[in-house]
């Protein structure tokens, strides 16, 4: 909940370190000033700066003195209202609920009356990363991770996209997650929101590749594309404990066969199929 004195409006910019000084100083130096500077270190390393703004021009205006340079967001939080273009598609998003998680895009206000006694909720605001929750690929994973039984384990989100799976694994009882994403925008995305979810003493985001991560997990979880399932199949299974699960998805129904030869040697533990995907937990040799 926010403080009642706080600004309802907001410029958010994400931003390398380095920049922290000179996008610190184009904000304050914006006329008029903001009504406060936020500063909040992603454990990434990646920076999120907000800067209150009075009124929904004021905020407009301090975000087009940073651009193209940096991508703000402009955000208003009283009334959550979407007032960038770029995220009208925002308006149709809902609330998803896969088994017992509730996946809540954090624009939308939580409905009590259809909160499932016990259900577990993962709170996710986005730009462009992927996904809310929406998407059968992240769905069928989001239940396997349930069937999976995580109490104190330690899991890998390969592609983590907004940290769904990430801050779902968390919740379910992970001892640690560990969640990697080439894309930077996805990295502070998914920072973010495992601070939001006040997960951050579980889990770490980071562009750290997979081949440079070190030590092995219980579950590692990916939701990539067929493709690149296969060409990660060797430096996935060294990470992978032995007896350990691999949950894949993103996976085209006739690519399946492609995909579990990359991956021979595991068994096939838990299968779904939904809109023409298919997702795999493989036990591991
Ligand atoms: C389909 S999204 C999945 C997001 C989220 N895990 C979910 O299930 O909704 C795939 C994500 O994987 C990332 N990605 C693709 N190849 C990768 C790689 N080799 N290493 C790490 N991340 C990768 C992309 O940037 C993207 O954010």
């Amino acid at each position: 909940m926010s403080h009642p004195d706080a600004p309802a409006y907001l410029t958010e910019v994400a931003v390398d370190p380095t920049d922290v000084e000179i996008v610190v100083w184009y904000l304050w130096s914006h006329e008029p000033p903001p009504e406060a500077v936020e500063e909040l270190i992603t454990p990434s390393g990646v920076v999120v700066l907000r800067a209150g703004a009075r009124d929904a021009g004021h905020t407009e205006s301090m975000a087009a003195k940073l651009r193209p340079r940096w991508v703000p967001r402009v955000v208003q939080l009283a009334q959550r209202t979407v007032r960038r273009a770029a995220d009208r598609w925002k308006l149709g998003a809902a609330t998803v609920r896969v088994g017992g998680i509730d996946v809540r895009p954090s624009w939308i206000d939580r409905d009590r009356r259809g909160q499932a006694a016990g259900a577990i909720e993962v709170v996710l605001d986005t730009t462009n990363a992927f996904g809310i929750g929406s998407h059968p690929t992240t769905q069928m994973l989001l239940a396997m991770l349930q069937r999976a039984g995580l109490q104190g384990a330690e899991v890998l989100d390969l592609g983590c996209g907004t940290g769904v799976l990430a801050i779902a694994a968390a919740k379910l009882g992970a001892r640690s997650v560990v969640a990697i994403d080439i894309d930077l925008e996805a990295v502070a995305t998914a920072s973010a929101n495992v601070l939001r979810n006040g997960v951050d003493d579980i889990v770490t985001v980071s562009s750290t590749p997979l081949e440079r991560i070190t030590g092995t997990f219980d579950l590692i979880a990916a939701n990539l594309s067929a493709g690149a399932l296969a060409s990660l199949a060797t430096p996935m299974l060294t990470r992978a404990r032995p007896g350990g699960a691999l949950l894949l998805s993103g996976v085209l129904a006739d690519q399946e066969e492609e995909v579990l030869g990359a991956f021979a040697g595991c068994r096939v533990l838990d299968r779904a199929e939904g809109d023409g995907w298919v997702a795999l937990t493989l036990r591991c040799p």
